[in-house]
């Protein structure tokens, strides 16, 4: 198998994920590099044009002045006085230079070895280089040819300039174009640092201060008004992160303590028992009730232990995986039965209502232990002879079950509180067999109903206490 390979290179990487800064510079000197590159070619391109064209006017402006005087020029005294003319222009100017040719070695004018060499449009408008030997740069020429004249035969001239002062000035622009823009990226580099540090300033404070927070300081919380708008989203939905983690924290150390706190009154009869047990001799008979007696509060332990287990594995997202099609009202009376002796010893009746058909897939096993906390509840909290009703409906996309029991009202602060670990209306009030449960029955209901995609809740009306949850039908 082979590594995925990332389209940046790995020398490129490290800065950029690890700075925002080095990412900001890096950009803007990016950016920069366009720009001044963009406006150098662009200005060269224009310069280089102009300075052609006024190249090009130059020398159709001479030749068209030279050309008036060679085409009057029709014997070689008047030719005399053309040479003397040219000889004192080129001595006027060193740049320029005359070349004529014709058939007649009387009629020419200048050293014609390189130009005879070289292809030359004798049409008045092309430019066209000649190269001479000494010279770094071509001579720029423009030809035209003049018609024989009197004694005249036909002649070639030609008027050449030097293109050393346009090829220098070319190259100084793009040298002081390039120094500038290099001097540009550096300055652009310089100032988008610095740019970037303060505008990463809010952020480096609100790091700074999320180093302070530690479990101990949960309350703390990022002052949102002095960030800017940005930051401030950012700051509010890291409150938002930190106050659920306050409450959930919250929550957890209440629950250690409420499990320290179950655990300890079994333990304490456990270690009490045992040591009155082995304070004097006692018969085989009397061991035998005192381990009897332990190990009742042994499984009462266990049970909570079990307990905490199921709704750890819950609280880890365990769904219901082994869910199977099931009719509600023959789960709910396979559980109704397996209370009848004790319905008997209360002389209360349990009715089952409501949708009979009702059908949905679930963890039997995981239904009839949610719903025999519910059942134990209501006989636990049911005056004697009381009747219990289970209703099951139907519902859009869920089945709903309630196990409604009459006796004293819950009050409504209590309400969203029931299924809580450990919660307990009164901690005090003991049960029909003189014990009290520890508050995590309807803990598991709601577990129940989360792993199956519903949820639990509890009415309290008109001396009706209705208790119950939702499973998903499929
Ligand atoms: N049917 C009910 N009528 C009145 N109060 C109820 C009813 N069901 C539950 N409660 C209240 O809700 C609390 C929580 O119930 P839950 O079943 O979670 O705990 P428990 O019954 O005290 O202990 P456990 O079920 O773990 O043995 C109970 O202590 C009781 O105060
Ligand atoms: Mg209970």
């Amino acid at each position: 198998m082979t590594e995925p390979t990332s389209p940046r290179q790995p020398w490129l990487r490290l800065p950029l994920r690890q700075s925002i800064t080095a990412r900001l510079v890096l950009m803007s000197a990016a950016s920069a590099l366009f720009i001044f590159a963009l406006a150098g070619i662009v200005l060269y391109t224009v310069l280089k044009g102009e300075l052609l064209r006024h190249e090009r006017d130059g020398l159709f402006t001479t030749l068209n002045d030279i050309s008036y005087q060679i085409s009057r020029a029709g014997n070689t005294e008047r030719w005399g006085r053309v040479q003397l003319k040219l000889a004192t222009l080129s001595q006027a100017d060193q740049h320029v230079s005359f070349w004529i040719d014709s058939k007649d070695a009387r009629f020419t004018y200048g050293d014609l070895t390189h130009l005879r060499s070289t292809q030359v449009a004798d049409d008045g408008k092309s430019v066209g280089r000649l190269h001479l030997p000494g010279r770094q740069y071509p001579v720029h020429i423009m030809s035209r040819t003049l018609p024989a004249f009197e004694e005249r035969p036909e002649v070639q001239v030609t008027v050449g300039v030097d293109g050393a002062p346009y090829f220098e000035m070319r190259r100084t622009f793009l040298l002081a174009t390039t120094v500038f823009s290099l001097l540009g990226i550096v300055l652009a580099v310089i100032s988008s640092y610095w740019i970037a540090r303060a505008g990463l300033a809010p952020l480096r404070r609100m790091s700074a201060r999320a180093q302070n927070f530690t479990p101990r300081k949960l309350s703390a919380r990022m002052p949102v008004e002095s960030l800017p708008q940005e930051l401030s989203v950012l700051a509010e939905a890291f409150n938002g992160a930190l106050g659920r983690i306050q409450e959930a924290y919250t929550q957890l150390e209440a629950f250690n303590a409420d499990v320290a706190h179950e655990l300890r009154t079994p333990l304490a009869n456990l270690i009490g028992e045992t040591q009155v047990a082995l304070a004097r001799e006692r018969s085989a008979g009397e061991f035998k009730g005192v381990l009897q007696s332990n190990l009742e509060e042994l499984d009462r332990i266990r049970s909570i232990v079990n307990d905490m287990l199921f709704l750890a594995r819950s609280d880890q997202g365990e769904a219901a995986t082994a869910r199977v099609p099931a009719r509600l009202a023959d789960e709910v009376q396979k559980t109704v039965d397996f209370f009848e002796f004790v319905l008997d010893d209360a002389s209360m009746i349990i009715t089952v209502a409501g949708d009979t058909e009702a059908s949905a897939m679930m963890e039997t096993a995981l239904f009839k232990r949610a719903l025999t906390n519910l059942i134990q509840n209501a006989i636990q909290h049911s005056p004697v002879g009381a009747l219990i009703r289970i209703d099951i409906s139907n519902q859009e996309e869920t089945v709903r079950v309630a196990v409604t029991n009459p006796g004293a009202p819950i009050d409504e602060q209590h309400l969203p509180r029931l299924f809580d670990r450990f919660y307990r209306v009164d901690s005090a009030r003991q049960d029909i067999n003189g014990s009290h449960g520890h508050g995590l029955g309807l803990a598991i209901v709601k577990a129940v109903a989360r792993m199956h995609g519903g949820r639990a809740f509890a009415y309290s009306h008109g001396g009706y206490n209705s208790i119950g949850f939702t499973i998903a039908r499929d």
